[in-house]
């Protein structure tokens, strides 16, 4: 079974005279250890895409299915659970608690999806992580005393630390320079080789796209490329 199937998926916005059609009828499927990118102008429906994918919007038409079970009949509790658990999320914007050092920031995260586990494992867990993101000697440092680079880096490594099965980056590299921006892809790739995580992260540059194991090009809210890669 694929992690992802999508079947016609259609996202209407608005009502009466001032709707926009987002996505209208996108099939995908996605395996397990994908490192898929979604490529496409700004206005083709790639945050459309993924926030339908993470379970954050339903679609107005077809179905999406995580592991076999289709969100638009899940309950409000299930789909929060699956968004705490099972997906990881990372922001164009990081998105990280600014009162909070980097470890805290990825602590917070673990502690919030419940997996858990002793004290000891779970500080074992965060350092571990933070280690393999390289940022072993900056886990103190509150997101202000960080880079782009780095807060992004953070924003990695909270999204790995309760381990999902999926993780969904929304223009992970809109913020950051080409330099920092390989830095952040080459992270995520051998964060994708040695967990075998999923990721689905999409992007406007086309310098992003020499990452994409698999090339998902999107138009007018339709995927109007999909192409593997070696
Ligand atoms: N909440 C919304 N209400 C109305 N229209 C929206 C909303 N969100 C996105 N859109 C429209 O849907 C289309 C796709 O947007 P989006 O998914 O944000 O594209 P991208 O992320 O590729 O820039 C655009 O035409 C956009 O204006
Ligand atoms: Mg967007």
């Amino acid at each position: 079974m694929a992690l992802l199937e999508m079947e016609r998926v259609e996202k209407i916005y608005g009502q009466g005279e001032v709707q926009v059609l987002a996505l209208r009828g996108v099939d995908l499927e996605i395996e397990e250890g994908e490192f898929a990118t979604v490529f496409g102008p700004s206005g083709s429906g790639k945050t459309t895409l993924l926030n339908l994918i993470g379970a954050l919007d339903k679609p107005t038409g077809g179905t999406v299915k995580l592991n076999g079970c289709e969100i638009g009949q899940m309950s409000k509790n299930e789909l929060a659970g699956l968004r705490r658990k099972d997906i990881g999320f990372i922001f164009q914007s990081y998105n990280l608690i600014p009162v909070l050092s980097a470890y805290e920031n990825v602590e917070f995260a673990l502690t919030i999806a419940r997996k858990d586990r002793s004290r000891e494992k779970k500080t074992q867990k965060v350092k571990d992580i933070l280690r393999r993101v390289g940022l072993g000697d900056m886990m103190h440092r509150r997101p202000n005393q960080l880079s782009g680079g780095q807060k992004q880096r953070v924003a990695v490594a909270r999204a790995l630390v309760k381990e999902p099965r999926l993780i969904l980056a929304d223009e992970p590299t809109a913020n950051l320079d080409s330099e920092t921006s390989r830095e952040v892809l080459e992270i995520m790739l051998r964060m994708n080789r040695e967990l075998n995580t999923t990721f689905i992260f999409s992007t406007h540059d086309p310098m992003v796209m020499e990452y994409a194991r698999r090339l998902l090009e999107i138009r007018d809210g339709m995927i109007s490329r999909d192409e593997r890669r070696s």
